[in-house]
C-alpha cells in the first residue's frame, strides 16, 4: 500500500507555505464554505466524521466540541503544538510546510465553537515553526481571513502564536493553560474540564495540531469521504512520526488501520541489511512496547494496539532492531519522566525518581535481582492515582519494559553488562 495524503498531498511543495502557494491549491476555499454553514452543522459534521483526538488520548472531537456550555461566556480555541512526546514530529512538519492549512482549519473551529480568540501554544524548542506561524498569521490578517467581519460573514476572530519554554507538562491540556495565563505550567485536576472551565475561568477547547488540520478536508469533502479512510472506530488518516533502526525515518501519512509492518519496511524501506527487528514502541515514549511478533501482528489503530496492550498514542513509532538493548533504553526514557514530572503529585514525584534511580544502578552495575520485581511494584502504585496522565506514562513502559525483555534485566545485574552484542555497554 501506499501513503494516502489526505493532509500532506501538497508538503513537498515550497509555495505552499506562503499565502499564494496555499491558496493556488484550494488554500482558504473550505473556509468560505464553512463561514456560509450553521456553527452546529459543522460540529455535527465533525461528530459524524468520526475524527478523534491526534494528540494522544483519541477523544472524539466532535463530542468534545458539544461540551461548551451555551453560558454566554467568552470562548477560547486552544491549538497543543506543544509537541513534547518522545519520538513525536508530525506537527513540526505540519507546521512548518503548511502554517495556512492549520490556520484555516483553526478558524473553521473556532467559527463552529463560537470562539473570537485562539492561540497556538508552540514548543519552546521550534522557533522555525513559531517564525513560519506568525508570517502565516500576519498575511492571513492581510487577506481578511482574520480579524474582524472576517469575508464579509460577522465572524470576528484573533489569533496568537505563544512559545512554550521547554517544559514537556505542558503539554498536558490543563499544564499548558496554567503557562498560557503566565503561571507555573503544572496541571490541574479534572473535573471541571477546560470545556466547561479552562483558559482564564471560561470555555475553553484544547486540540491538537493535527487534529484541527484534519476539520479542513473533513468540511471540504463531508464526513462520509472522511469516513472511506480508515477503520470503523479509527476513522480518517493519521501522520505518524517514525524514527530508530529504519532506513527511511520521517512523517508519513496513511489511513487508520494500516500494518505495522508495511509501515516499517514499505513506507520506512525496512531495517539496515543484517539486522531483526526486536521491538517497537507504537505511539510515543508511553506507550507499551510491542514485541517483534506482536509488531508483526498490529495494524495501527486504536482498537487494534489498546487490544495487544498498548496504545497508538500521538503516533511517534520507535523502531528497535536487535543491537538495541532494552535496560538502557529504559535507563534514556526513564531519566526524561523524571526530569519532566512536575512535583506536585507523590506517587509521580517519587515513582519516576525511584524508578530512573533502579534502572540506573541496574546500568551501572550495582543492581540486584529482586530489583526488577521493585520496578513492577513502583510502577503498578504510579498508576491511576495522580492528577494528570504523566505519571501512567512513565509506569506503562516500565512495566512493559521488564515483562517483556526479562531475561535482558536479569543478565544486566547478573553480569554487570548488557546481553545485547554491539550494543554500547556490552
Ligand atoms: C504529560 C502529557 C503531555 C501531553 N503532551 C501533549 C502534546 O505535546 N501535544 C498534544 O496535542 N497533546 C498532549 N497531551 C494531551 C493533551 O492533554 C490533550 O488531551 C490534547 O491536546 C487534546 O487534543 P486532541 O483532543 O486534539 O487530541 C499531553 C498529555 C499529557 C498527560
Ligand atoms: S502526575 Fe506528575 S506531572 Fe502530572 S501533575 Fe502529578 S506530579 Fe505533575
Amino acid at each position: 500500500m501506499m501513503e494516502t495524503k489526505l493532509l500532506t498531498e501538497h508538503y513537498d511543495k515550497d509555495e505552499y507555505i506562503g499565502l499564494d502557494g496555499y491558496k493556488k491549491h484550494g488554500g482558504y476555499e473550505v473556509l468560505k464554505k464553512a463561514l456560509k454553514m450553521d456553527p452546529k452543522a459543522i460540529i455535527e459534521e465533525v461528530k459524524a466524521s468520526g475524527l478523534r483526538g491526534r494528540g494522544g488520548a483519541g477523544f472524539p472531537t466532535g463530542v468534545k466540541w458539544g461540551f461548551l456550555p451555551d453560558n454566554g461566556e467568552p470562548r477560547y480555541l486552544l491549538c497543543n503544538a506543544d509537541e513534547g512526546e518522545p519520538g513525536t514530529f508530525k506537527d513540526r512538519a505540519m507546521m512548518e510546510r503548511a502554517p495556512h492549512q492549520l490556520i484555516e482549519g483553526m478558524i473553521i473551529s473556532a467559527f463552529a465553537v463560537k470562539s473570537n480568540k485562539s492561540y497556538i501554544y508552540v514548543r519552546g524548542e521550534y522557533q522555525m515553526c513559531i517564525r513560519k506561524l506568525e508570517k502565516a498569521i500576519r498575511e492571513a490578517y492581510d487577506g481578511g481571513f482574520l480579524g474582524k467581519n472576517i469575508l464579509g460573514s460577522g465572524f470576528d476572530h484573533d489569533m496568537d502564536v505563544y512559545s512554550g519554554a521547554g517544559a514537556y507538562i505542558c503539554g498536558e491540556e490543563t499544564g499548558m493553560i496554567s503557562s498560557l495565563e503566565g503561571k507555573k505550567g503544572q496541571p490541574k485536576l479534572k473535573p471541571p474540564f477546560p470545556a466547561v472551565q479552562g483558559y482564564l475561568a471560561k470555555p475553553t477547547i484544547v486540540n491538537n495540531v493535527e487534529t484541527l488540520a484534519a476539520v479542513g478536508p473533513i468540511i471540504r469533502d463531508g464526513a462520509a469521504a472522511y469516513r472511506k479512510h480508515g477503520t470503523e472506530k479509527s476513522a480518517g488518516t493519521k501522520l505518524f512520526s517514525v524514527s530508530g533502526n529504519v532506513k527511511k525515518p520521517g512523517v508519513y501519512e496513511v489511513p487508520l488501520g494500516y500494518p505495522l509492518i508495511d509501515l516499517i519496511n514499505v513506507e520506512c524501506g525496512g531495517l539496515e541489511p543484517g539486522r531483526k527487528l526486536k521491538a517497537v514502541i507504537p505511539g510515543g515514549s508511553s506507550a507499551p512496547v510491542l514485541t517483534a511478533e506482536e509488531a508483526m501482528k498490529a495494524t495501527m489503530d486504536y482498537e487494534c494496539l489498546q487490544g495487544m496492550g498498548s496504545m497508538l498514542g500521538s503516533g511517534a513509532v520507535i523502531v528497535i532492531d536487535d543491537t538495541n538493548c532494552m535496560v538502557d533504553m529504559l535507563k534514556v526514557i526513564m531519566h526524561f519522566y523524571h526530569h519532566e514530572s512536575c512535583g506536585q503529585c507523590t506517587p509521580c514525584r517519587e515513582g519516576t525518581g525511584w524508578l530512573h534511580k533502579i534502572v540506573n544502578s541496574i546500568v551501572t552495575g550495582e543492581g540486584r535481582l529482586q530489583d526488577i520485581d521493585l520496578m513492577l511494584r513502583v510502577s503498578r502504585q504510579m498508576m491511576g492515582k495522580t492528577i494528570c496522565a504523566l505519571s501512567d506514562a512513565a509506569a506503562m513502559p516500565a512495566i512493559s519494559f521488564v515483562e517483556k525483555f526479562r531475561d535482558e534485566f536479569e543478565f544486566y545485574v547478573r553480569e554487570g553488562r548488557s546481553k545485547v552484542k554491539g550494543s554500547l555497554h556490552a
